[in-house]
């Protein structure tokens, strides 16, 4: 029988992990099927629940429900309890398990796609919400040189660092306001805030790029002020979160199937809209 799987939230109609997980299925020979579920704001986990009786096998979560499925799941990874939401449901016999593949995949498309090592780099993450908190722990395990946490609300940032110094191992783990940022610099700067929904980018200070640097945005889909900003200001390069989707995705793939799909071609396929 054809093992299904799903991505749930609200809104759903626009995903592209159905798209991306046919294409994984296929180039991996995988009998499977991918759907999309709309639940109800208040209805992810009876709707969670009647896939899985439904005999689904597994279910990726999207927003606004990544809470609830941290809430749902009986067991959970410990990169989802640092990230404090599940991305990624397993289903079996044992019961339903979450797990946290955001981290791995901006981590994965940095290193791989973008052939950007972390080791030893200067890394600013703007945003101190689930975004940039589920992208911490994974960053911190490539062992930059500092990581710089800068929030709209500086005490958010705060809080974040307070809640991992202790994994920041060889890493200088400092947090903030925007406004301190001035007279650093980074390799690599990380937009995790929702600014892009209001079309707006957080505000930074002029100076902030070094030299090859490059500027990071977890949106995609079209260039964001985000992305304007930092070209105006220097950075070196501007990337946006396509190849974090789709790397995720892979990651979940990977936790369902036990197999690792080929994901250049997938981007590639993606960017050809
Ligand atoms: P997500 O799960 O996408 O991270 P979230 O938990 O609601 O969403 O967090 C949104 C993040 O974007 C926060 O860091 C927020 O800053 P505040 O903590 O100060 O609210 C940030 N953010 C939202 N709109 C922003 C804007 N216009 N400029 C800068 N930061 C913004």
């Amino acid at each position: 029988m054809t093992d299904r799987y799903a991505v749930i939230g609200n809104p759903i109609a626009h995903s592209k992990s159905p798209r991306i997980h046919a294409l994984f299925a296929e180039l991996t020979a995988q009998d499977m099927r991918y759907e999309a579920i709309l639940a109800p704001a208040d209805g992810f986990a009876a709707a969670a629940r009647a896939f899985l009786d439904a005999g689904g096998r597994g279910m990726n979560v999207t927003v606004p429900f990544k809470l609830a499925a941290h809430a749902l799941a009986d067991t959970r990874s410990s990169r989802a309890e640092a990230a404090g939401a599940v991305n990624t449901l397993i289903f079996s016999p044992a019961g339903i398990h979450g797990d946290n593949t955001d981290g791995a995949g901006l981590v994965a498309d940095l290193t791989r796609n973008l052939a950007t090592p972390l080791a030893g780099r200067r890394i600013l993450l703007l945003g101190a919400g689930g975004a940039a908190r589920g992208a911490l722990l994974p960053l911190l395990a490539q062992q930059p040189a500092h990581l710089h946490l800068a929030n709209r609300t500086a005490d958010k940032a705060r809080a974040l660092r307070t809640a991992f110094a202790a994994r920041a191992g060889v890493c200088r783990l400092q947090a903030g306001g925007f406004d301190a940022l001035a007279g650093q610099q980074f390799d690599l700067v990380i937009n995790a805030t929702a600014a892009s929904l209001a079309d707006e980018a957080p505000p930074l200070p002029d100076g902030l790029y070094a030299p090859d640097s490059l500027a990071y945005d977890m949106m995609y889909g079209r260039e964001t002020p985000f992305l304007i900003a930092a070209r105006a200001q220097g950075a070196a390069r501007l990337a946006d979160g396509l190849g974090m989707l789709v790397e995720q995705a892979a990651e979940s793939f990977f936790l369902w199937r036990g197999v690792r799909p080929p994901t250049a071609p997938v981007l590639a396929r993606l960017r050809e809209k």
